[in-house]
């Protein structure tokens, strides 16, 4: 109560120093009200994303965005079990079929709910549709075929004012090479896609080729390249692209470099090596905000991931590297920034077949990283356990709308690689960054860090980057 009388006390005392007419006021007063006025005029011109939308459309965007963090559900049956001979019953024991391994069974009754077929296809010329996406839809580029960009990741360019969806071109049989039985297709190159909106993607065509006769060659057909990433150097003026490359049997374990003059190639292949000498599986880049950009890789058989910068001109790595999540086998890293906190999303190890994603902060992206836990809401258990049938590549931050993010993930078919499908969905980062980390959480449900299921979503009305 004390506080409080004494607070309006204040409040009294200031308003006496309240001019009570213009000619009473001192120079330094009018002074300030003009500097005021004009650091608002500055504030007002520095929000140009806004001030082209009517109030309607902000009501728009506000909307779409309270659906952004929604969350549905999911409810799948499992089919009747299948009949069996009583021979079949005899040799093998009946074991419980589970929905990864409907998931996984190419004559699933299941199929359909993971792998909907081509007439659901997402298809940019069927405008009634225009702009949402459906997660694990085929989805058709702007000629009608189905995107080629698996394991991918997205490069805004700011000279073109364009964003570029490079990934796997899979577009080849799949089969299997040899003893340790992971499915795969030859090499056929980086597709790439241009969109001004994220939704309608143009083919630019293979923006860097397999070697077809070379078998020497790192990017011989027989080879693999994985999870290509493409970075612009603002120093160098050129597009860098970085790549898991291996050999068939994943024992050469590198990464490759590849570099154009062009956001849409052609790309040319520079050299592979073991960064830091280490072995090197799944892989990405991050560009932080100052330029300095980051190779972040699976090393030591996977147990553990490296982070690293690149040099300057982004063509290698530095000799400074940290080991992160040591022990934790992890891949498939995806990293994202928010208020000057680094988030990563990861999967698990088990090949083409989903598994549950964990989210890792840090305030330095060197580390020390630390796992907060799964960030996949909604659905159901089973989609939050399997990262809703997918496994992540890349997080998108949505220019002019703070804390708000796409992740980028596959829904790998093994049965079938280059029908593999593409779960994008909204990421959301919540909650201030500067609170210790440890205190605020309420995993695995609800975490600072959101991945929201959806069946279908669109971006805010009119947003445009
Ligand atoms: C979009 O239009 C097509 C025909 O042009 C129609 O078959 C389809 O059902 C429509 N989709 C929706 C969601 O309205
Ligand atoms: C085949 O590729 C290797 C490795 O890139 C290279 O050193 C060699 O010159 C190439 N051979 C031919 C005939 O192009
Ligand atoms: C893996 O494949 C390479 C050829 O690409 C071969 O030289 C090597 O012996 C193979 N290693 C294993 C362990 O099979």
């Amino acid at each position: 109560m004390e506080q409080k009388l004494g607070m309006r006390n204040k409040y009294r005392k200031s308003t006496t120093l309240r001019c009570s007419a213009w000619s009473r006021c001192s120079l330094p007063v009018a002074l300030w009200i003009m500097v005021g006025c004009l650091l608002l005029l500055l504030l007002y011109s520095l929000l140009p994303q806004w001030d082209s939308f009517s109030l309607e459309t902000q009501l728009q965007v506000s909307k779409h965005l309270h659906e952004l963090e929604q969350a549905e559900e999911e409810i799948i049956q499992m089919p009747p079990p299948r009949k069996r001979s009583p021979r079949a019953e005899k040799r093998k024991p009946k074991k419980e079929t589970t929905i990864i391994d409907e998931f996984l069974d190419e004559s699933s009754q299941l199929r359909h709910i993971f792998f909907p077929d081509i007439k659901t296809a997402v298809d940019p010329n069927k405008v009634n549709e225009s702009f949402y996406y459906y997660p694990g839809r085929i989805w058709l580029d702007t000629e009608g075929n189905p995107i080629q960009a698996h394991g991918g990741g997205i490069l805004y360019d700011e000279l073109s004012r364009t964003y570029y969806w490079y990934g796997e071109y899979k577009d080849g049989p799949t089969y299997i090479a040899n003893e340790n039985g992971l499915a795969r297709v030859d090499i056929i190159g980086v597709g790439c896609y241009s969109s001004k909106d994220l939704w309608a993607w143009k083919n630019e065509g293979i923006v860097l080729a397999a070697e077809e006769t070379n078998e020497t060659h790192d990017l011989h057909k027989s080879n693999v390249l994985e999870r290509p990433k493409v970075l612009y150097n603002k120093k160098t003026g050129k597009y860098v692209m970085w790549m898991h490359i291996d050999n068939a049997n994943y024992t050469k374990a590198r990464v490759g470099v590849a570099i154009s003059d062009y956001p849409n190639g052609p790309f040319y292949y520079l050299y592979s090596k073991n960064p830091h000498s280490f072995d090197s599986r799944d892989m990405t880049l991050f560009k932080d905000d100052d330029d300095v950009a980051y190779l972040i890789y699976s090393a030591v058989e996977n147990s553990e991931l490296h982070i690293g910068p690149l040099t300057e001109d982004y063509l290698d790595v530095t000799d400074t590297v940290k080991p992160i999540l040591i022990g934790q086998h992890r891949e498939a890293p995806a990293l994202l920034k928010h208020e000057s906190t680094y988030y990563m999303i990861t999967s698990g190890c088990t090949g083409w077949a989903p598994n549950e994603a964990l989210a890792h902060a840090s305030e330095s992206i060197m580390g020390p990283w630390e796992t907060l836990g799964n960030p996949c809401i909604g659905g159901s258990k089973i989609f939050r356990e399997t990262t809703f049938f997918s496994q992540g590549t890349f997080v998108l931050p949505l220019q002019g709308l703070a804390g708000y993010f796409i992740l980028m993930a596959d829904r790998w078919k093994p049965a079938n690689l280059r029908d593999s499908r593409y779960v994008w969905l909204p990421l959301r980062v919540v909650g201030a960054a500067d609170q210790p980390l440890e205190l605020d959480f309420g995993f695995p449900r609800w975490s600072r860090l959101s991945i929201y299921w959806h069946k279908r979503w669109r971006l805010p009305y009119r947003w445009n980057g």
